[in-house]
């Protein structure tokens, strides 16, 4: 499997397992002897883990949807300029936990009928989208669950219940029919070991 240069990302909603499986597949490639970046969002570089801080904190009125869409944006941008690109360029393979179909979803389709905002941002400052992107589906009374007893202070998005999961999960299941050449679905509900063998199994298979 030649991985150089590639870009993958990790979606789904709050607490389905992402991002251990993000740093399982990471470690598992490395030890294979791929050279990989393991990042996240919002975050993975210094001014967009600021935005984050902005973001995940605080009540769950702190923002509008459009001035999230907003900061969102300006840190994917940061992260892509500063981390994401440079390592692509040096022929890394790119895993990052959440990327634009997490706005897409939690922004665009969530919380207002937002989704085309999100896309004409996108076009104008994100010039590189993932090539394959794994979508771990989980049910959101599981999910929200698990979110809720790892929760920190960054827990402004899970506050907003499991109804907001819900939407979530169809969200990314519809974007995943809209995107089939990138998306990957894989059923979460398992052991850990279970889904990491499964995402292993799917990379292969695609070569
Ligand atoms: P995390 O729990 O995967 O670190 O993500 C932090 C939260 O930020 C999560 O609840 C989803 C939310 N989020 C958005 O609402 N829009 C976005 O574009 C991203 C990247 C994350």
């Amino acid at each position: 499997m030649n991985l150089s240069g590639k870009f993958i990302s990790f979606e789904g909603i709050d607490g389905c397992g992402k991002s251990t499986q993000a740093k399982i597949l990471s470690e598992e490639l490395i030890s294979c002897g791929h050279k990989i970046l393991l990042t996240r969002e919002p975050g993975g570089s210094d001014g967009a883990e600021e935005i984050r801080n902005l973001l995940l904190t605080g009540n769950t009125d702190r923002w509008s949807a459009e001035t999230e869409i907003l900061l969102f944006t300006a840190a994917r941008r940061d992260h892509l300029e500063r981390t994401i690109l440079p390592a692509l360029e040096n022929g890394l393979a790119v895993i990052c936990d959440r990327f634009s179909d997490s706005t897409r979803v939690y922004q665009g389709v969530t919380r207002g009928d937002l989704r085309d905002l999100v896309d004409q941002l996108d076009s104008a400052v994100i010039p590189r989208q993932p090539d394959i992107t794994i979508l771990i589906d989980l049910d959101p009374t599981i999910s929200l669950a698990r979110a809720i007893e790892r929760s920190n202070n960054e827990a402004r998005f899970e506050n907003f219940g499991v109804e907001m999961q819900i939407k979530l999960r169809k969200g990314f299941l519809t974007l995943a029919n809209e995107f089939p050449d990138r998306f990957m679905v894989i059923d979460g509900n398992r052991t850990e070991a279970e889904v990491a063998e499964n995402i292993s199994k799917r990379l292969h298979e695609i070569g």
